[in-house]
């Protein structure tokens, strides 16, 4: 067990593209992947990116029964997705709050597609793919834009519904998560 560091925001590795997983990169996976896990939990988060305890892999985790952060967020299986891939499935797009492990203490408004796709190798190494809506789709693009290196405040269009949770939920039984 080992918790990470976790970088924020203004790291140059939270910007860079990380890399494709090599074939003799694959032992070393389960070490990262459990430092991964491990990390994203006591962070409470429902996802987590490689970058972002500083290896630039192609290797997302998320996942969870029951968010604190996303109390009213349906479960999304616990995955784990190495050289991902993924595509959106027609052009309807919803907005929605999102917060980032990177970004403490901030939220935004962000738009995404409600509906997509998305493969790549789990730890087995065996290829798989969803398709999947709603709010698993919000988590799997949130968390693949990491490895490409964005953040989502760089896809915020409405900038009156992003800042520090304090301040845009005063009250807060009104917030939509908590850090
Ligand atoms: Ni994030």
């Amino acid at each position: 067990m080992a918790v990470r560091p976790i970088l924020r925001m203004g790291h140059s590795l939270l910007r860079a593209v990380a890399k494709p997983v090599t074939e003799d990169q694959w032992a070393a996976l389960p070490t990262l992947v459990e430092d991964m896990l491990d990390t994203m939990r006591a962070a409470r988060g429902v996802g987590l990116a490689a970058p972002q305890i500083g290896v630039d892999w192609r290797v997302v985790v998320f996942g969870f029964e029951r968010s604190e952060r996303y109390p009213d967020a349906p479960p999304i299986p616990l995955t784990i997705l190495v050289n991902p891939v993924w595509s959106f499935l027609g052009s309807e797009e919803e907005e929605g709050w999102e917060g980032c492990l990177s970004v403490p203490g901030l939220r935004g408004w962000v738009p995404r597609a409600v509906h997509l796709r998305y493969a790549g190798w789990g730890l087995d190494r065996v290829f798989f793919e969803r398709e999947v809506e709603g709010f698993h789709a919000r988590v799997v693009q949130h968390e693949c834009d990491h490895l490409d290196g964005v953040l989502y405040p760089a896809r915020v269009r409405d900038f009156s519904r992003f800042g520090f949770i304090e301040e845009l939920f005063p009250d807060p039984d009104q917030r939509p998560e908590s850090d």
